[in-house]
């Protein structure tokens, strides 16, 4: 059994399957596997260049009774070489087909990022260079007001091809200007968060607004270990408190981790390519964490971000663009 959490006229479940880094070769069966296992809510993105995959497994799972779309909660993001208005269709159709549904439950712009176009034939996904062939390969972004970007989400749903729209990386600043223009609400922030990035007033923030909140990264560092993004000793489930609810409660510090973000009243999207640990990541409504063990895991907030575009563009991209200053 796994709870939901109200998105806009919807209900989600507050366990989904991250996506992101899942091998395209692993990802069919992944994606049946955890649907098989009880995962009602995946959350992909053309940037993962999996989602033809996460379809494949979309399509084996309906197709041997373990789900019906209906029961099913999908969620994808609009790239951002997407943001013109004239793209935001095509990419989300793009999306679909890959998918192989008529209609996603949620479509998130991905990041306050507008880069340059890339057409499909070009490279899919296009990533964040604008021509990786080039001699100094770099990020090109495109002046694209958001709002404009927002109006072509809105006449997505009025097309009926996505439910519910919202937005990911979004600072307070930009939720309080996209409330002023939006005419159909953003019902879902999603965001970095865990116990070293609590983000507690950006989730009064939402809250405020109403719009439900998505942790990503729900695991801390363990996600950009493989990227040389975070250190080893990093990890938040080495940390006492953590280790000791874990031992309290017969639970693993995954777990406790993945417990807090939802007793906090976040959904939490762990990524697993590990099959044996399907079970376990969703297996966190059937214990409590007290309230002195939820806010000595809160306490641990150090205000670390591992994927920041302020970090990472630069490093990789050749392009200095932070957004969350
Ligand atoms: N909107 C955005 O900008 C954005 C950005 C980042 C992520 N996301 C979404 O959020 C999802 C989750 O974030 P994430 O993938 O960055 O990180 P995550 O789910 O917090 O962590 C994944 C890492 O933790 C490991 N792991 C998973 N379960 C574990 C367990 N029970 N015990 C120990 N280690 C465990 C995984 O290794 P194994 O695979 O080996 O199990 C992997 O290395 C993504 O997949 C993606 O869908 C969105």
């Amino acid at each position: 059994m796994v709870a939901k959490i109200q998105v806009g006229k919807g209900a989600m479940p507050a366990v989904g399957l991250g996506l992101w880094k899942i091998a395209r070769e692993e990802t069919p069966e992944m994606v049946r596997g955890a649907i098989a296992e009880g995962y009602c809510h995946l959350d992909s993105a053309s940037d993962y260049g999996n989602e033809a995959e996460v379809g494949e497994g979309i399509r084996l799972a309906l197709q041997q009774g373990l789900v019906d779309r209906d029961s099913l909660w999908v969620t994808s993001k609009l790239w951002n070489t997407y943001h013109r208005p004239e793209h935001v269709r095509s990419a989300c159709e793009r999306t679909l087909k890959d998918l192989g549904l008529s209609e996603l439950d949620l479509y998130l712009i991905h990041f306050p990022i507008a880069l340059e176009y890339v057409d499909f034939e070009t490279r899919y996904p296009p990533e964040w260079l604008v021509d990786p062939e080039a001699e100094t390969p770099k990020m090109q972004p495109d002046a694209v007001p958001l709002a404009d970007t927002w109006g072509a989400m809105e006449a997505l749903v009025e097309a009926g091809l996505v439910k519910e729209i919202g937005v990911c990386n979004y600072n307070a600043g930009l939720l309080h200007d996209l409330m002023a223009y939006a005419n159909i609400k953003p019902a879902m922030l999603q965001i970095e968060s865990h116990p070293y990035l609590t983000q507690e007033r950006l989730l009064r923030a939402a809250a405020q607004y109403e719009m439900a909140v998505t942790a990503f990264s729900p695991l801390g560092a363990l996600s950009y270990l493989e990227l040389n993004m975070a250190e080893i000793g990093e990890s938040v489930l080495k940390q006492a408190v953590v280790q000791a609810a874990a031992g309290r409660l017969d639970r693993t510090p995954a777990q406790v981790v993945l417990r807090w973000g939802i007793q906090r009243g976040t959904a939490v999207i762990p990524k697993t390519s590990q099959p044996a640990r399907l079970k376990e990541n969703k297996a966190l409504f059937d214990f409590e964490l007290t309230d002195e063990e939820m806010s000595a895991i809160s306490a641990l907030n150090c205000h670390r971000r591992f994927n920041d575009p302020g970090h990472f563009c630069e490093e990789a991209f050749d392009c200095f663009y932070p957004i969350y200053d």
